[in-house]
């Protein structure tokens, strides 16, 4: 069918064309949304879950409906090798600006401002990279120690207060959270606390893959009280089903039901795959109904793309030996494996594996589900090792 209308969005924060089986998560939003803007305590909300299942695409809607509440915005995407404040302190400064720009004088945005100031003083010691002009004269003493795990809740403290003051309610979204190093988080968590005690309209809504939630435990014991995590998974089959039957029935096409239930067979339901093989399969089909002979040609050309593309890029960054541990994670199962297990069949010590697992984590290739066990955050990862890899014993390096 014609490939201009097809509906099918598969791609990194791409916005679905049907957003599936995310009511009950946006309801949550949108109450914690009014009960901030209400003055009223509300924990942040770090949504947890694995690659491609959506995340993005609910932090986009997040935003959205925050913004239609008349909440303003600063939102950042964690990376590896950027540092936090680099990140934040841009948007920050335009909201900051933005509060102090309003019809009336507000001391308290004067006020964030003049901490801002300190804050880039303090920092820029530590984050070369940081550009960025700001033309009032800074709070001596106040966020411009250089140590973030000071100065970043002054900092949010002095926005909080500002936008109380202005009435005027802030959502901070941050993506890919397991990306910040553990000061950073720890910053994060111990400004948000502040924000928390004195009943700041601030809210924090994050994303990260499933390490997220051990990671903010160890950073701050108390995170666990501060943030809720909910888990964004894959759909139900009759979510899934909808995502792709709902997009295509506007435009009079329909997907027969065993061709629904196969591509659930080959996606189990994961977002960015029924996407994917949606995609596929409106381009491959002559006309409607989309039946499964459709589906099983399209799910060659879904993996053939996958393998391309989304499997890939997280492919070309790994080691030989990174690629090897994989690989061999791989051949034990789609499901999580203990460290143990992994090692001996690697032939190697638990020990002289620990670092390589650890860079993978950090990579974010793989997390542990529960202590002393190993899964993959990427689903259907297992099977791509073994089409990419087919020879589980190659040369080490
Ligand atoms: N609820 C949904 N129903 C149908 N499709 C969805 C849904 N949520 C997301 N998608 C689709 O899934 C794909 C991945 O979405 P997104 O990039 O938000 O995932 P993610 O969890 O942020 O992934 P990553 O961890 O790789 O950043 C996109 O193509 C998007 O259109
Ligand atoms: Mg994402």
């Amino acid at each position: 069918m014609d490939p201009v209308h097809n509906p099918f969005a598969p791609g990194a924060g791409a916005p679905p064309p049907e957003l599936a089986g995310r009511g009950p998560l946006l309801a949550k939003a949108g109450i914690v949304l009014a009960r901030v803007k209400a003055g009223r305590p509300e924990r942040s909300l770090l949504m947890v879950g694995l690659r491609g299942v959506g995340k993005t695409v609910l932090l986009n809607r997040v935003r959205e409906l925050a913004e239609g509440e008349g909440f303003r915005t600063v939102s950042v995407e964690a990376h590896e090798d950027k540092r936090l404040p680099a990140l934040l302190l841009p948007p920050l400064r335009q909201l900051l600006v933005g509060l102090d720009r309003m019809a009336t004088v507000s001391v308290k945005a004067k006020r964030a401002l003049r901490v801002f100031k300190s804050f880039l003083d303090g920092v820029r010691v530590k984050v070369g990279e940081i550009e960025i002009g700001i033309d009032v004269d800074p709070e001596i003493g106040t966020a411009d120690s250089g140590d973030l795990e000071a100065d970043l809740p002054a900092l949010f403290q002095a926005l909080g207060e500002a936008a109380a003051d202005r009435g005027v309610p802030v959502v901070i979204l941050i993506d890919e959270l397991q990306y910040l190093s553990e000061t950073e988080l720890s910053a994060l968590i111990m400004a948000m606390h502040q924000i928390a005690q004195r009943q700041l309209p601030v809210v924090l809504v994050g994303a990260g893959l499933p390490q997220l939630v051990g990671l903010a435990g160890r950073a701050k014991s108390y995170a666990e009280r501060l943030f809720e995590f909910p888990e964004v998974g894959a759909l139900a089959p009759a979510d899934a089903h909808a995502a792709l039957q709902e997009p295509v029935a506007e435009q009079q096409v329909a997907f027969t039901e065993p061709a629904l239930d196969a591509i659930y067979a080959q996606t189990q339901g994961y977002p960015y795959f029924l996407q994917e093989w949606g995609y596929q399969s409106w381009n491959l089909a002559q006309a409607s109904p989309i039946d499964v002979d459709v589906v099983r040609r399209a799910t060659e050309d879904s993996i053939r793309r996958l393998d391309q593309n989304f499997f890939r890029v997280r492919f070309d960054r790994l080691t030989p030996r990174e690629k090897d541990y994989l690989r061999a994670l791989a051949d034990m199962g789609d499901d999580a494996q203990r460290s143990g297990d992994i090692a001996e069949r690697l032939g190697m010590k638990v020990q002289s594996v620990a670092p390589l697992r650890s860079g993978l984590i950090r990579k974010g290739m793989i997390y542990s589900p529960a202590h002393g066990d190993t899964a993959f955050t990427v689903p259907l990862f297992a099977d791509f090792m073994k089409r990419v890899m087919p020879d589980e014993r190659r040369a080490r390096d």
